[in-house]
């Protein structure tokens, strides 16, 4: 959370672009609401009118797959009206600036702006900029945070195992360019994770000071051990100056997350990944695709997610 994050006039949520900062209440008042949506959903499976008349647009400048689709299936099981702002074929590519788009945008009556773009602080510096009540969500800004991920990473979580205390949490990869381990960190941070773990080669990792109350153990079947929760995360080579592990084999090697390291871990533990896998680099298939794995459920509980978040961000 940023300052604009919060309405001047009340206390309540303006704009979604970062956890940090986010109180535990507020947090869980999401993840109430979205358990909410998702039993009304599995009860009825039909759409509901609570954004009737409300339009979301989609400002993806980088590419998607699951938060893309998901905040459309979310917008249109509210009743919202859907923008998937088309950025190729837009005056974007005559040179438009975001401001102007939007406020082009704002100016046809759209409501919310889910936006993801590879430059840090795009989000907050659209959220400084609406000029009317339109909300703005950050579906990821380099890698600097992915809010409504950390939303349904913790969500998941909780459906499994609600007591946060006494959890070990285990977050492994390439933290240095995920936006997902920061959001992740700040929000079961938040929520009280007992033993919160980050494992990656050194060259991964950013600042400490970037992984508040997080243990960092450099050698990954050290890392499992006792692990209830294993997040793993992807090798983002498109964030890489130049490559940064010596080979995809080597990396798997000492990173993979295959079914002899899983048993390092507790009986039980659950394994989760944001997506997109690259299966034999970060996670072997016969775990990504176990019973332990929650990696399917985890994007079918992001439209839950992102359905609470536009309710709360739209004043539902
Ligand atoms: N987890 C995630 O952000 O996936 P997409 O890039 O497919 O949206």
């Amino acid at each position: 959370m940023t300052p604009s994050d919060l309405s001047n006039t009340s206390r309540r949520l303006r704009h979604l672009t970062s956890l940090e900062h986010l109180p535990a209440a507020q947090i869980l008042r999401l993840l109430d609401r979205a358990e909410a949506l998702q039993q009304q959903w599995l009860r009825d499976r039909r759409k509901l009118d609570l954004l009737h008349g409300r339009t979301v647009v989609n400002l993806f400048f980088e590419s998607s797959t699951r938060t893309r689709t998901s905040f459309d299936l979310a917008a249109k099981r509210l009743g919202a009206d859907v923008i998937n702002f088309d950025i190729a074929n837009s005056s974007t590519s005559k040179g438009e600036s975001l401001i102007d788009t939007l406020h082009t945008l704002e100016a046809m009556y759209c409501d919310a702006f889910v936006v993801r773009h590879k430059v840090n602080g795009t989000a907050e510096f659209l959220a400084r900029h609406v000029r009317g009540p339109a909300c703005v969500i950050n579906a990821g800004d380099g890698n600097n945070a992915h809010p409504t991920q950390g939303l349904l990473d913790a969500y998941t979580i909780r459906r499994h195992r609600p007591d946060f205390s006494i959890l070990r949490v285990l977050i492994c990869g390439d933290i240095l360019h995920s936006r997902v381990a920061r959001s992740d960190i700040h929000a079961l941070r938040t929520l009280g994770v007992g033993n919160l773990r980050v494992c990656a080669p050194a060259n991964l990792l950013p600042a400490e000071t970037e992984l508040p109350g997080c243990e960092i153990v450099e050698d990954f079947d050290s890392a499992l051990d006792g692990a209830d929760v294993i997040i793993m995360l992807r090798l983002q080579k498109e964030r890489m100056q130049q490559a940064q592990v010596p080979s995809e084999q080597a990396y798997y090697a000492r990173y993979g997350l295959d079914a002899r390291r899983l048993r390092l871990a507790r009986p039980d533990c659950l394994v989760m990944h944001p997506g997109p896998l690259n299966r034999e680099v970060e996670i072997a298939s016969a775990v990504a695709d176990s019973a332990q794995s929650c990696i399917l459920e985890q994007v079918g509980n992001g439209v839950f997610v992102r359905m609470a978040v536009l309710t709360e961000l739209l004043g539902v």
